[in-house]
């Protein structure tokens, strides 16, 4: 295959120190639904026809264990891994996958050393009917990084990543038509800072964060509508700590988009990062926990 690209999002992997505490808040307060459990780990699905959007592992704490993403067919998935190992880059042969969305696909190391698998032909749900106050899916994850602009580039040149913006903190890089699906934001630790799941309208999103609020979890920041990327945002912190994000009207573009640098994306301290100029900033509790 001459140019293979990661073409998708699929999940993200959270390692917890209890999994029924854990699985609890996804299912009750988050709005995910338990597709799959096998061992130590559940996995949880939103309404689309992905397998899941979020894998829970029990054994520790806090710690992002991997971000799953995909490509097209193992044609693909030889052809990114054959690339990967050419420029240098920390790879593990593909193989059938475990677990119980099966697939096939090889583990990427990023300059962090984070993991990611790249995959293809994993089992998918059919469908489902939006739901009024439920995610659809993973939209982003954001991580932290030394030095964003090689993380980017390396997405970029090995594994047909896009970069969509780059304001003076934080890179977006796509692999669909969804404005971004990963950002590298200019932290000196390679941590998590947060993962955002969809929501199919702004209204869901609203329900969403409502349900949040009269179960004991506060918007820690929003309601509110980012910049790059145009999505609207709700953030909070889950029992763990990790940094959680309902998202809305992600803007979608294609190669007539014109990649935004960081004099485009100036923007008047006072909005702290709302276009509606509606939200205060993150919350204290926020940002120790996207640091
Ligand atoms: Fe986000």
């Amino acid at each position: 295959m001459s140019n293979p690209k990661v073409t998708g999002l699929r999940s993200a992997e959270f390692r917890v120190p209890d999994i029924k505490v854990a699985t609890r808040f996804y299912e009750f307060n988050w709005g995910l639904e338990v597709a799959a459990e096998e061992g130590n780990t559940v996995y949880l699905r939103g309404t689309g026809k992905d397998h899941h959007a979020l894998a829970l592992s029990e054994g520790g704490d806090k710690k992002l264990l991997a971000v799953n993403l995909a490509a097209d067919d193992k044609a693909a998935v030889d052809g990114l891994y054959e690339k990967a190992k050419g420029f240098g880059a920390s790879v593990e042969a593909p193989k059938e996958l475990r677990g119980p969305a099966g697939g096939y696909g090889f583990i990427f190391h990023d300059l962090d050393g984070r993991q990611y698998r790249i995959s293809s032909d994993l089992a998918e749900h059919e469908e489902k009917p939006s739901a009024k106050d439920r995610p659809t899916k993973i939209s982003h994850v954001v991580l932290n990084s030394p030095d964003r602009e090689a993380q980017s580039s390396q997405f970029i040149d090995l594994l047909g990543f896009k970069l969509t913006d780059r304001t003076g903190y934080m890179d977006f890089i796509r692999c669909s038509t969804d404005h971004h699906a990963i950002a590298y934001t200019t932290i000196d630790r390679p941590t998590l800072n947060h993962v955002a799941f969809e929501m199919p309208s702004h209204d869901a999103l609203m329900f969403g964060a409502g349900r949040m609020k009269q179960t004991g979890y506060p918007t820690e920041w929003g309601v509110g509508r980012h910049g790059p990327g145009n999505n609207i945002f709700a953030y909070f912190v889950d029992p763990n700590g990790y940094v959680i994000e309902y998202t809305a009207e992600v803007q979608q573009v294609d190669d007539n988009y014109k990649v935004g640098m960081p004099e485009d994306w100036v923007r008047p301290a006072e909005l702290k990062g709302d276009n509606w100029g509606f939200a205060d900033g993150a919350s204290d509790r926020m940002r120790a926990h996207t640091a």
